[in-house]
């Protein structure tokens, strides 16, 4: 078993009880996992030694919320919204007819790219929904590709109602056939809860039928407006209800009752001009809070975490250590994974160092290329080479 050590870590965060954040810091890898984190001065000797040059180290992005899988784009809607039209779910079906007429190759070499995109921003640790394609053969399709890149899939077959269906006709397809092809293929089950989607009877149907198929169950809701979708995924306890931009105060209690972990995805607000998401409120109410891309042609086509964490500070009342916080633990737990998000000993070595000497900077010098290294299991083999 071999060990690399990082060496000149000018800030380290790991999430520890004791220290979260030290300074002037060393961290050891052994077997891809985090072996041993303290002083640098007491450093054990390694195999190999990285040198962190005095950079920060924090633990590899978990953007729990993305549809990297699609075809074409949306420029025009967004440039419409600019000018001052409001964004409907409808769009969806635009991406919809794209992507059916991609084939699987296609779709894979643009899931590809856009993964590298967001590798290159830090992101180790990603979450992919179907939801494009609104027909067993394409939803099929969208989770294989998915599945290439994550094991955090996810059959969001319940999107929008696909022309030429009733809205019964199409829940019955979801939770039928649909559900049978795509269950094997996905390890969470997702529904778009809102006006112009899915009612909360509707919701409800979807993710009871996903949880008997063996998915755990996760929700788009409270994006356009207020609604009852909140209130429903604390009563079936939901992983995580996303978006959650309207809350009544009934929705924030029942998310803090529930321990519901509320996604917030602030590049949705950033490109449909509705108000962003009050993480203040939320985190004062005890509610465990991740933050996600939602990367999607139609109301959130960026790829970057660190975008999102600057906007998170900037218009949502997160200080910079909380909305890092939001971007790797908050992430883990809305994935329920115990493994990722932090960099205490036992973790997976998934972790970022910064060309920058504090996380601060991510909020604090936004749209700039601060991650210098990603190091994560692919290129930890290369590096003990190195
Ligand atoms: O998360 N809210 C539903 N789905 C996407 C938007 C999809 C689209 O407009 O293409 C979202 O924002
Ligand atoms: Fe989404």
């Amino acid at each position: 078993m071999s060990s690399t050590a990082i060496a000149n870590i000018g800030e380290l965060v790991t999430w520890a009880d004791d220290e979260p954040v030290r300074r002037d810091a060393g961290l050891v890898i052994e077997d891809g996992r985090v072996a041993w984190v303290g002083s640098s001065r007491d450093l054990p000797a390694s195999d190999d030694v990285v040198d962190a040059a005095g950079g920060a180290v924090i633990p590899g992005l978990v953007d729990s919320h993305t549809h990297l899988v699609f075809a074409g784009d949306r420029a025009d809607e967004f440039v419409a919204r600019m000018a001052g039209r409001r964004y409907t779910a409808g769009g969806i079906r635009t991406t919809v007819a794209a992507t059916r007429a991609a084939g699987i190759d296609a779709l894979r070499g643009l899931a590809a790219a856009r993964m590298a995109e967001l590798r290159a921003q830090g992101t180790t640790t990603v979450e992919i929904k179907s939801g494009y394609g609104l027909d067993v053969e394409t939803e099929k399709q969208l989770l294989i590709v998915a599945g290439e890149i994550t094991s955090e899939t996810t059959f969001l077959g319940a999107h929008v109602v696909p022309d030429g269906m009733s809205a019964d006709s199409y829940v019955e397809l979801v939770t039928g056939d649909m559900l049978t092809a795509c269950a094997p293929l996905a390890t969470w089950i997702d529904v778009f809860c809102e006006t112009g989607a899915f009612d909360v009877d509707q919701a409800r149907t979807v993710l009871l039928a996903g949880r008997a198929a063996g998915l755990r169950p996760r929700m788009h809701a409270n994006q356009l407006g207020p609604g009852p979708g909140v209130q429903l995924g604390c009563e079936l306890g939901v992983a995580a209800v996303d978006h959650c931009t309207y809350l009544s105060d009934a929705d924030v209690s029942a998310l803090s009752d529930t321990g519901v972990v509320a996604g917030l995805l602030p590049g949705v607000e950033f490109s449909t001009r509705h108000p962003y998401p009050d993480a203040r409120r939320l985190l004062d109410a005890g509610v465990r809070v991740a933050i996600a891309t939602d990367c999607n042609p139609g109301t959130s086509f960026t790829s970057s975490m660190p975008f999102c964490i600057a906007l998170a500070v900037r218009e949502m009342g997160m200080t910079p250590t909380e909305a890092l916080f939001a971007a790797t633990q908050g992430g883990a737990w809305s994935l329920q994974r115990e493994d990722v998000g932090h960099l205490r000993p036992g973790a997976k070595a998934d972790l970022l160092i910064l060309d920058a000497p504090s996380h601060v900077h991510l909020a604090y010098r936004p749209g700039v290329p601060l991650v210098r290294r990603v190091i994560d299991h692919p290129l930890l083999r290369s590096c003990e080479s190195v």
